[in-house]
Order: C-alpha cells, then sequence, then structure tokens
C-alpha cells in the first residue's frame, strides 16, 4: 500500500497517523480557567522534548471553530499539570475526554482528588503515581487544522515513592496506559532489556 497523504482529509490523516503512531503515551492534563474552573483531559499527541531544562510538548486540536478548554486554559494562565495514568485508570482516562462545558470541572465530575499543586495554580490528581508541574515556554499554530503545539518546561516532578527504586522510575510499577488507534488503549507487555550499547564506534 503506497499512501499520498496529500489526497486525504484532516479526519482520514488523523485516523491513519493514529494507527501508524502507537502506542502513544498520554499526558492526563489539569487546568485552570479565568473563573477558577479545574480542567481535566487527556492528550496523546504528548512526548518528551529537551532534557535540560525538562520539556514537554502536546498538540491540541480545536473543538468546531475554538482551542479546546485545555489549550485555551494553557494559553492564558500559562500553566498545567501533566499526570502519567496507570492502566488502572483507564475509565476515568476515558470518561474525561467527553466534552464538558468549560464551567463544569472534570475532576468534579469524575469524583477525582486533587490537591494543590507547589508551583504552578492547576491542582494535581491526587490518586496519580507521576504528577508534571509544567510552564508554558514555546507555542505554535501547525497546518491547516491550526493544531496548537505547546511546549512546557517541568518544572516540579512529583513521583510517587511506590514506584521509584534508587531514585529511578520503574516502569513496570508506573504501569503506564498508552493509547493506540480508535478506542483502543494497552499496557505494557514483556520488556525487552538489551545490553548498553558503546557511545562511540571503536576504530
Ligand atoms: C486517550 C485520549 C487521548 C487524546 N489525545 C488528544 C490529543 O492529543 N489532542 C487533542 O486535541 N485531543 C485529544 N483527545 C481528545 C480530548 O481529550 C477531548 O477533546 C477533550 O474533551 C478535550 O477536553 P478540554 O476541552 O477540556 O480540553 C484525546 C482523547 C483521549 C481519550
Amino acid at each position: 500500500m503506497r499512501i499520498d497523504p496529500k489526497g486525504l482529509g484532516a479526519d482520514d490523516c488523523y485516523k491513519l497517523m493514529t494507527g501508524v503512531i502507537v502506542p502513544r503515551p498520554i499526558a492526563w492534563v489539569t487546568t485552570v480557567s479565568d473563573a477558577g474552573v479545574v480542567n481535566l483531559a487527556p492528550f496523546s499527541h504528548f512526548t518528551f522534548v529537551c532534557p535540560k531544562p525538562p520539556m514537554v510538548a502536546l498538540s491540541f486540536g480545536k473543538k468546531g471553530d475554538v482551542y479546546k478548554d485545555t489549550a485555551h486554559n494553557i494559553m492564558r494562565s500559562e500553566e498545567f499539570v501533566v499526570h502519567i495514568a496507570h492502566t488502572g485508570q483507564v475509565e476515568a482516562v476515558h470518561q474525561s475526554a467527553i466534552e464538558y462545558p468549560s464551567d463544569t470541572s472534570e475532576t468534579a465530575a469524575l469524583g477525582l482528588v486533587t490537591i494543590p499543586s507547589e508551583m504552578v495554580k492547576p491542582p494535581r490528581l491526587a490518586d496519580a503515581r507521576i504528577a508534571l508541574e509544567c510552564r508554558l515556554r514555546h507555542c505554535m499554530e501547525l497546518g491547516d487544522t491550526k493544531n496548537r503545539l505547546v511546549i512546557g518546561e517541568v518544572i516540579l516532578i512529583h513521583a510517587d515513592d511506590a514506584v521509584t527504586r534508587d531514585g529511578k522510575i520503574e516502569t513496570k510499577l508506573l504501569d503506564p496506559l498508552c493509547r493506540l488507534a480508535g478506542p483502543h488503549y494497552a499496557g505494557l507487555a514483556d520488556l525487552i532489556t538489551m545490553k548498553p550499547i558503546a557511545r562511540t564506534l571503536k576504530t
């Protein structure tokens, strides 16, 4: 099969690419609106993009003509918290993607407990194994769909002691929830562990 994306509409390109780029980590993001409403939604167009200072990138589509509440709130407040959900939280993650009105808090609607963050206004989920307090650093619009690419600096990391060993995150204990195409999610399969490679080739 050979596909020229120029011949595809946005929805078809979306379906194709979300089937190609798998599995995707999920950023489960809290933000706060100007009116003080706590918003929560999942985003799988998400990755780590810079180690020092640590930065993460997220891409937001639009709902109709307007940016999603999360993108709107980040543009206004410049602050957000990214949580890494575990597989046991799949139902809540999925339900938090419902497009609630902007004045409805998904954390309240879903009965999720939040606790104050230390460096940013959006609170963090009490039940999260990892929470990254982030401040907006860069933003740009992409393509015909005007997706908004947001890059945030991670200014504080909260890691539950139950998923750390010797200061490192234990992937199996973290048990991160991943997104596949369509309605499909996944957990981790068996890990494949390789010998470390030399950084430079010996000649
Ligand atoms: C697992 C998952 C991942 C998602 N990833 C994205 C994404 O990367 N970008 C996006 O714009 N929408 C994504 N969505 C859809 C948003 O979560 C959804 O539109 C949500 O209602 C946005 O909420 P908000 O308006 O409160 O920000 C995803 C949905 C799910 C269930």
